[in-house]
């Protein structure tokens, strides 16, 4: 794949949504401050950091990857459960930040059997790819279903039998009346880099990588 980035900035791909607050503390640590707006309640996506070169964009923890993966950011944080959804070539795993942990589980309603006893099943997910993989390693017809979010609901309304989805502290089964039933994989966030970006514009993706290992340590 192509670097997309022509310009002489490097682009740092960050998620928005609920690792924001962990990832903030760690950009602090790390030296790096993003302009003001960054913080506050603007709708603003791209930002200027204290590096004249670096600059920082703000997309959905779903697309941060793709951003990456097409040199449209040369370098960025993304959860491992999209780096091993999309499986893309392009992207360099680096560095695990530690943060952002949770789980990939299949879960159902309450009265529902275990899904690994089944022969078929019908299964409502956000990550088709690992969830196909999955009940394929298990020798089950999963027929999979792609919603893009509040995957909770599938069950309960009677489109499929199980979903697959993040886990983390369980609130949002339990409150949707939902049981976890197996997990798939652990989650964390991790560090990414575009192949291409990398080999050229190495010294500064590298001068702030090495501030990342610093503050992981
Ligand atoms: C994620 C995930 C679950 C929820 C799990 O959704 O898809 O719905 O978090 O977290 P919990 O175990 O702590 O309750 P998110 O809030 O990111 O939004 P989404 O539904 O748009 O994916």
């Amino acid at each position: 794949m192509p670097n997309n980035n022509l310009s002489q900035e490097v682009i740092m791909a960050i998620p928005k949504g609920r690792i924001l607050d962990q990832l903030v503390k760690l950009l602090d640590k790390a030296g790096i401050k993003l302009e003001d707006d960054f913080y506050g309640d603007s709708r603003k996506l791209k930002f200027a950091t204290n590096f004249d070169f670096l600059k920082v964009i703000k997309c959905r923890s779903y697309d941060a990857a793709t951003f990456v993966a097409y040199g449209a950011a040369d370098f960025g944080i993304c959860g491992s459960d999209v780096i091993d959804e999309f499986a893309y070539k392009n992207l360099y795993e680096f560095l695990d930040l530690e943060i952002g942990k949770c789980r990939l589980s299949i879960a159902g309603n309450q009265e529902m059997s275990d899904p690994l006893l089944q022969e078929e099943t019908k299964v409502a997910t956000k990550y088709p790819n690992l969830t196909k993989e999955f009940f394929a390693s298990r020798a089950i017809r999963a027929d999979i279903i792609k919603l893009n979010g509040a995957i909770e609901l599938a069950t309960q309304m009677g489109l499929c039998d199980y979903i697959v989805d993040l886990v983390s502290t369980g609130n949002t089964l339990k409150e949707n009346g939902l049981q976890e039933f197996c997990s798939i994989s652990k989650v964390s966030s991790k560090l990414v880099i575009n192949r291409s970006s990398f080999a050229v514009r190495n010294s500064q993706i590298s001068q702030i990588l090495n501030l990342f290992i610093d503050a992981t340590n």
